[in-house]
């Protein structure tokens, strides 16, 4: 009997499809760090059963309405806004997503950028390589102190509540704000609720790991940045397109705000010649939330598990919805 045809949107370990190679065909987009051409994925959809796709990769309905045997989409990533999840249900494909396997990965990037914006870590490295350290000086490159401040996590999910337990071990006093709220994330990890405006006043490290939804695209505009401390520092590692880029722009040149550390951007990758890479006090990094060899791997391996058992006619691991 021939095997089901699945296309793979970016080049993985070999040894990470196993399971998807027994049930399946696999084909694969050979370049790493080259997203597949549109008209490229269009074509391999039209003769898919399943593709696994990346964040990258807009799954939308002009493909879902061309792929006539689709029956599952996984993708290597937690968030899906780049999938139309409605249509693919009208269309009956499954959705599958990554969440778990990158929990922690990701909480240790977040953290990683609080410190690095409130210590001037990117800062400091490069003046050290180019060659600016004359002697050591009692206020040279001195930042802001992170333990015992307060964080203000807006979007309490798996990684925001992973994020908190990181906090903690900061002795830092926690908020959150989330569409609903969690009262086992309040006990077991000393997190109190706050209105988001609350949260924004009183934080010293706001740090958003919100999905990308109607509801919070663009949430971090004029009016949010304005209601934050002058001193406040931004983290973003959920989404760019829930700030308004050009209002932070103007919050940081106009010292409203201190500091960003930015993991997301409304346009990836984001453009050489963007104001936030002119300032020192921005961290921007190229959307590496989950990227530890370990995380990807296991990430790469459930997006093929989740393929093989929908193939199977057999539940998915880890379907959206
Ligand atoms: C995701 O998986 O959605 C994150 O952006 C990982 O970096």
């Amino acid at each position: 009997m021939q095997k089901p045809y699945v296309y793979v949107t970016r080049k993985l370990p070999e040894e990470t499809l196993n399971a998807l190679k027994e049930k399946a065909e696999v084909g694969m987009w050979p370049h790493e760090e080259k997203a597949v051409p549109r008209e490229v994925l269009l074509k391999e959809a039209q003769k898919a059963e399943g593709l696994l796709t990346m964040l990258s990769d807009k799954v939308d309905g002009e493909l879902l309405d061309n792929a006539p045997s689709l029956k599952v989409v996984a993708n290597l990533a937690v968030g899906y806004d780049n999938i139309d999840i409605h249509k693919a249900k009208e269309n009956n494909v499954t959705v599958c997503n990554t969440p778990d396997v990158l929990t922690d990965s990701t909480a240790d990037l977040a953290f990683a950028l609080i410190l690095a914006a409130a210590r001037r870590v990117v800062e400091s490295a490069n003046y050290v390589k180019e060659g600016k350290w004359n002697s050591w000086g009692p206020l040279l490159l001195a930042g802001a102190d992170v333990h015992h401040k307060t964080i203000g996590i807006v979007g309490m999910g798996r990684i925001g509540e992973a994020v908190a337990r990181r906090a903690n071990g900061f002795d830092m006093n926690i908020l959150y704000y989330n569409r609903n709220r969690k009262p086992d994330a309040e006990r077991n990890l000393n997190a109190e609720y706050k209105d988001f405006y609350d949260l924004l006043k009183e934080s010293d490290f706001v740090v958003c790991l919100a999905p990308l939804t109607a509801e919070t695209k663009g949430m971090f505009n004029r009016e949010a940045f304005q209601a934050m401390k002058k001193s406040a520092i931004f983290i973003n590692a959920g989404r760019g397109a829930s700030v308004d880029e050009e209002a932070l722009v103007d919050a940081l040149q106009n010292g409203i705000i201190a500091g960003a550390g930015l993991d997301v951007f409304e346009k990836e990758p984001i453009a050489v010649d963007h104001p936030f890479l002119t300032m020192n006090q921005v961290v921007a990094l190229p959307h590496i939330g989950s990227a530890s060899v370990e995380t990807r791997m296991k990430m790469a391996e459930l997006a093929g598990r989740n393929i093989a058992f929908v193939l199977d006619g057999k539940a998915a691991e880890t379907p959206v919805s």
